[in-house]
């Protein structure tokens, strides 16, 4: 997953960040988790930022070290665990040192976090980060500091995010938080409370803002980003009648206004709240990206009750049959658990049978963990063998490698627009971006530089990495380019 994009992928650690001059003392920060925590970290180096800290890449450099955690599986939390046990030889060294958790695991643990880990200092949730000078403040003098206040309004509107990924192409633009869903397996509605919306104004500024900076992409980030609603409450009346009322379907179109070589992308839909509305103005625009994540979770409708989804294998089934039916190219993807309570084989089967039917272009797979407090730990039993679920995912995930494979052949022989990102992975000498669809496109760099839109036409392929030459813009027109 790369900063900039894609959803959920625990413990991808955010390293990268740019050294911010001024102040004295130096912060490490890393980042685990989803999207939301790599957005979230770029606010609290700017919360830091004005109390004195720079941020270093350089750990042995640092007077405090701060992970921001993920709790979404318990592999999630033992890798923070493991973590924070190599730190422990840095402490011996470094008595100064002060090592603080952010994120999910803070919020879920909260100061029995200090009890566990001796070698914590500080123990911070995600609404809390405007409290980290104090914190730190107290910290520095000796003292252990822990702050996991949930909060309905906090959205950090217009705290002004330090950009942790260098490249300067693509950016995170966090619009909501929480989540109300209560999904039975998943622990955010712990971790991260109520569902707030951001004032559209302050997200419609900051995308003009990186605009300007000469970023190129932004990725709207929430939960669900299909609940965001703004001058309106849960039950649709409205706050204001003076002040429109803005959904995820008009925040789309505000967003797209700024600029027509602003892409725009998304994350994370939820089925049950996907309307035709927010379809139709993807299909109007071409730098609304053609890509939506729509996480399924199960393939079968006594599952996703259970998971208390609120939608039906059907349901699921006919939100790919309004994004085909509007969007006939549209990329999906989505996310998938192996083995929840109860699965039995045939309801596993239903999964199997469902990406068959849908033909997901990219999917993030995981076997499920039971999390405490979750309607799902109370209610049900996590009896599928460990072996077994292993067993399930394994099939998962090789019926997607294979469908994975499939579409990179769709999309292969087309010339697209491609956003440049920077040097490609395996060969400096090339350079990569993204075709509309997310799929990643690499081509001998050219005179083309990082940030400008460039035409790829493909000429070779791997399995998931379209290859390919520059051409003109008239090359490309006269190919019928993919925008
Ligand atoms: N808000 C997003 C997903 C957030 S969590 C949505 O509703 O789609 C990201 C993914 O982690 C989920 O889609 C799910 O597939 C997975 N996940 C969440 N809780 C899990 C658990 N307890 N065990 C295994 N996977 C889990
Ligand atoms: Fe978790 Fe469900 Fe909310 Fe996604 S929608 S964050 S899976 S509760
Ligand atoms: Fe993990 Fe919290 Fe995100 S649990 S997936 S970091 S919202």
């Amino acid at each position: 997953m790369r900063p900039g994009n894609h959803t959920i992928d625990e413990a991808r650690q955010g390293e990268a960040m740019e050294s911010r001059s001024g102040g004295s003392r130096k912060l490490y920060l890393e980042s685990y988790g989803c999207q939301m925590n790599f957005s979230d970290s770029e606010i609290v180096v700017s919360i830091l930022a004005d109390a004195g800290y720079s941020t270093t890449k350089n750990e042995a450099e640092a007077d405090l070290i701060l992970l921001n955690t993920c709790s979404i599986r318990d592999n999630a939390e033992k890798r923070i665990r493991h973590r924070l046990q190599r730190l422990k030889s840095g402490k011996k060294s470094k008595p100064k040192l002060k090592v603080g958790i952010l994120g999910c695991m803070a919020e879920r643990l909260r100061d029995q976090l200090l009890e566990e880990e001796k070698l914590v200092d500080l123990v911070v949730g995600p609404d809390a980060y405007r409290d980290l000078p104090r914190l730190v403040e107290e910290i520095e003098g000796g003292q252990k500091a822990v702050n996991t206040l949930l909060s309905r309004e906090e959205t950090y509107a217009e705290i002004e995010p330090v950009r942790l990924d260098d490249k300067g192409v693509t950016a995170f633009i966090s619009i909501m938080r929480g989540c109300d869903n209560m999904c039975s397996f998943c622990v955010v509605p712990f971790t991260r409370g109520r569902e707030r919306s951001r004032d559209p104004q302050s997200i419609v500024a900051e995308a003009h803002d990186l605009f300007d900076k000469g970023y190129r992409e932004v990725t709207l980030l929430g939960q669900n980003v299909d609940s965001y609603k703004w001058n309106v409450d849960a039950k649709g009346i409205v706050k204001n009648e003076a002040e429109p009322v803005v959904r995820f379907a008009q925040l789309m179109g505000l967003v797209s206004e700024v600029n027509p070589d602003l892409r725009v992308r998304f994350s994370t839909s939820h089925p049950k709240d996907m309307t035709d509305e927010v379809l139709e103005v993807m299909a109007k625009k071409d730098n609304l990206c053609k890509y939506i994540h729509l996480p399924v979770q199960s393939g079968d409708s006594d599952v996703l009750k259970r998971m208390n989804r609120g939608y039906t294998r059907e349901w699921y089934l006919d939100r790919i049959a309004a994004i085909r039916r509007i969007m006939p190219d549209c990329a999906i993807s989505t996310d998938i658990i192996a083995g929840f309570c109860g699965e039995t084989l045939e309801q596993h089967e239903g999964t199997l049978s469902m990406m068959n039917e849908v033909r997901y272009e990219m999917a993030y797979m995981f076997k499920y963990s039971e999390r405490p407090r979750t309607l799902a730990e109370r209610k049900f039993e996590d009896d599928v063998p460990e072996e077994e679920k292993s067993r399930r995912l394994a099939e998962i995930i090789a019926l997607q490698k294979v469908h994975s494979k499939e579409r990179t052949t769709v999309q292969f022989g087309k010339t697209y627009r491609v956003l440049v990102e920077g040097p490609s992975k395996r060969n400096p000498e090339d350079f990569q971006g993204r075709n509309t669809y997310n799929s990643v496109v690499v081509f001998p760099k050219g005179e083309s530089k990082a940030g400008e839109y460039v035409y790829v036409r493909t000429t070779s392929h791997t399995p998931v990495t379209l290859i390919g030459e520059l051409v003109s813009e008239a090359e490309a027109k006269a190919e019928g380019y993919i925008a």
